[in-house]
């Protein structure tokens, strides 16, 4: 199996270009499924999720292709509005097929996701919101089967903010008779993008980026084509790299996207510079510890926090990080301890108390943005880390290490 290997130490230097969002292609390209038609997504980064996505909606009878960065979606002859474990195991996004193809078809059988890395993962929110638009509801084998006669508008109140669940309804309820409230909504940028998507294509959602949306229900729906806003993930990713190991400037980013991520690292002491659509990168002599909290957009994104971790992992006092929406999210902390970080975890907190220097090991990656944190933690350690099971890196990052080597990094794939 192929894992990466990283020499640390090296002082990194250059500037990267960000790839296309993960987490706004997937629902969009979902979107697709809502009605027949012919659709171009641009600045799409090449990703096994990105993969996946287009496996799940051959299946349904789409056809895709992928080119230099753009995916084409041909969604006439769609025919088939199931999404299987195979797939939805792999990809819990898969579950985003759910809200366009029940529109769509007045049916859907889609696998329930299972839990992950990261604890329970529940999908209720996506379900009781579906029944209340009027769909029924069963569970066999595995699989939900929804069905509708038709979806009717109603009001929808998310107990928490869920990406997941706003996006699937909005798709659900684009074309549900009457009108559809969705209260305590998402508002990340990927959401918002989403919703801009359904209105290109015809749909009637007001209130985008708030977190109330009000979707009149519209008979039809065309086409569309779009680019995927930058991934503000992998932007922080490569920020929180820099902050250890050099000056770096990220290109084709949102810097308003990122803002709580930059004020953080200026608390740490980084010098950060910030331009329409770059922002640059200095580390100090000394990382200041600094603790953290994750909560849902604006605030600091939950898959940034293994990142912090590492990060702290390094700083000159102790820090605490909260992840207050993901509570069970540190499988990446046993393997930074493999480093000879010093991080306790109670509850859904780390208490990280810096260490002068890490030492390379062979370490595991436990999911996408856990082995992010260890690509940060290596290229900073001393000597050598092997990293295994890095598909978790390829679902998320497009290119990630000639990225790194175009910054200077010590860094291979070997298979
Ligand atoms: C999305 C992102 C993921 C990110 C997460 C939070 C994608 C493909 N994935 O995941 O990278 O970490 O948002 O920003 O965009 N919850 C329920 N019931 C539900 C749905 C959610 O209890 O039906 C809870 C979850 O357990 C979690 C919280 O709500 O505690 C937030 O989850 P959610 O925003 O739905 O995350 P995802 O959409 O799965």
């Amino acid at each position: 199996m192929a894992k990466i290997i990283i020499k640390g130490g090296k002082t990194l230097n250059g500037e990267v270009k960000i790839s296309g969002a993960k987490n706004a292609v997937l629902p969009i390209m979902s979107a697709t499924l809502l009605c027949p038609g012919k659709f171009t997504i641009y600045n799409v980064p090449d990703l096994r999720d990105t993969r996946t996505m287009m496996q799940l909606l051959e299946i349904t009878g789409a056809k895709t292709s992928f080119e230099n960065g753009t995916v084409w979606v041909d969604t006439n002859n769609v025919n088939n509005p199931e999404a299987p474990y195979d797939l939805v195991k792999t990809m819990r996004a898969s579950f985003y097929v759910l809200g366009p193809l029940i529109s769509r078809f007045g049916k859907v059988q889609v696998s329930l996701p299972g839990g992950c890395a990261w604890g329970p993962r529940p999908v209720d929110y996506h379900l009781k919101g579906l029944e209340k638009l009027g769909a029924n509801l069963d569970l066999e084998g595995g699989n939900i089967l929804a069905e509708a006669d038709e979806l009717i508008g109603c009001d929808i109140h998310f107990e928490f903010p869920s990406v997941g669940a706003t996006g699937n309804l909005a798709m659900a309820a684009v074309r549900a008779k009457g009108i559809t409230r969705l209260f305590n909504c998402a508002k990340e940028p990927e959401i918002t993008q989403l919703c801009e998507f359904l209105n290109i294509m015809g749909a009637n959602i007001k209130g985008i980026g708030t977190d109330s949306l009000v979707i009149e229900g519209v008979k039809e729906l065309n086409h569309a084509d779009i680019t995927v806003i930058p991934d503000r993930i992998e932007a922080g990713t490569f920020l929180m790299a820099g902050a250890l190991n050099g000056e770096i400037k990220i290109n084709n980013v949102i810097p308003l996207h990122l803002e709580k991520v930059t004020n953080k690292l200026i608390e740490t002491g980084c010098q950060i510079t910030i331009n329409d659509d770059s922002i640059s990168i200095t580390p100090p002599e000394n990382l200041k510890s600094v603790d953290m909290t994750t909560a849902v957009f604006p605030g600091f994104p939950t898959d940034l926090q293994a990142q912090w971790v590492a990060l702290m992992s390094l700083s000159d006092s102790s820090s605490i990080v909260t992840d207050i929406v993901y509570h069970d999210r540190f499988s990446h902390i046993p393997e930074l301890a493999r480093l000879g970080a010093n991080i306790k975890v109670e509850k859904n907190t780390a208490f990280i108390r810096g260490v002068d220097q890490l030492v390379g090991a062979p370490v595991m990656s436990t999911d996408i943005r856990a082995s992010a944190a260890l690509f940060i933690a290596a290229l900073a350690a001393k000597g050598e880390t092997e990293i295994s099971r890095i598909y978790h890196i390829d679902r998320g990052y497009e290119k990630i290490e000639q990225k790194f080597l175009g910054l200077g990094a010590d860094i291979r794939r070997v298979s």
